[in-house]
Formats: C-alpha cells, sequence, structure tokens
C-alpha cells in the first residue's frame, strides 16, 4: 500500500464517523468475507424529506480492518439524505471517497462495505424490521452478535472475485 494511501487511510481512523450500533434503526446489513475472517454490519435509519424517505443516520461495526472501517466511515457520511436507491447505485470506488483507488488487494475491503450496504437496503431487507436491539445487559459488540444470531439477520459471505 503507498504511503499516500495510508495516510488518508489513517486520517479516517483517527476520527470515525458513525461506529457502534443505531438504536431504533429501520435495516440492518452484515457481510463477512471468509478468506480474511472481516466481517461488517451497517444498521440504516430513514427519515421523510422532501416527500422521500431518505436516510437520516447509518452507522457500522466491524472487527478492525483498517481499510473497511476507513471505507465505512466515510461511505455512512456519503450515503446520508440519498433514498435507498440512490445509496445502492454508489459503486465501491465511490463508496470509497476520497481514500482513492485502493490497491488490488484492498479493493474487497471496500466490496465489503458495499455488501453491508446492500444487504441493508435492498428491497425485501427495507421492508423486514430490524432485529432487537443487541446484548441490553452488555456490551453490544459485533463479536456479541454473531455469538449469539438473532432472528431476522442475514449474514452474506461475499463472492469472491479470484474464484
Ligand atoms: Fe479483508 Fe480488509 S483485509 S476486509
Amino acid at each position: 500500500m503507498n504511503d499516500d494511501l495510508q495516510k488518508r487511510i489513517q486520517a479516517a481512523l483517527a476520527n470515525p464517523q458513525n461506529l457502534g450500533e443505531l438504536a431504533g434503526a429501520d435495516a440492518v446489513g452484515t457481510v463477512g468475507n471468509a478468506d480474511c475472517g472481516e466481517m461488517l454490519r451497517l444498521w440504516v435509519k430513514f427519515k421523510e424529506q422532501n416527500g422521500k424517505r431518505v436516510i437520516d443516520r447509518a452507522t457500522f461495526q466491524s472487527f478492525g480492518c483498517e481499510t473497511a472501517i476507513a471505507v465505512a466511515s466515510l461511505a455512512t457520511e456519503l450515503i446520508r439524505g440519498k433514498t435507498a436507491e440512490e445509496a445502492l447505485a454508489l459503486k465501491t470506488e465511490e463508496l470509497a471517497g476520497e481514500l482513492g483507488p485502493l490497491p488490488p488487494m484492498k479493493i474487497h475491503c471496500a466490496q465489503l462495505v458495499e455488501g453491508a450496504l446492500r444487504s441493508a437496503l435492498e428491497p425485501a431487507a427495507v421492508a423486514k424490521p430490524a432485529p432487537a436491539p443487541i446484548a441490553p445487559t452488555g456490551a453490544p459488540t459485533l463479536l456479541d452478535s454473531f455469538s449469539q444470531p438473532k432472528q431476522g439477520v442475514k449474514l452474506t459471505f461475499l463472492d469472491d472475485p479470484k474464484n
């Protein structure tokens, strides 16, 4: 990874946006990558604005891949104010925003964020209610929620483009 990209990732990580579970979310998407073991969950809440249902807020949790966190931080800001259709129309490289082009070995990190967004926003997911809040008596970590799967949460493993 080049130094410039590393600096942009570190800048995003220094002040990550929208980290953590979102209470009262309207949709939740969870994806995993079997090769590197990373998982990412994205929560989305909508609001009515000018007669349209737009994304009010989106948050995420991940197991710790720096690139995935940086992309998720930027992407959750980028999709605010967009309809689900507009957010779904964004390409992987657009979600990565100011990080710029990612090296081939890191593209799957951004695709993980895109996959979580699709999992949350595709019509069937938007229509179903969000799962109950995770671990009401403990720290609501992603690991907790994967250890105790909740009804209504779908975990999707992304296809590996190498296969
Ligand atoms: Fe796999 Fe980043 S290394 S998601």
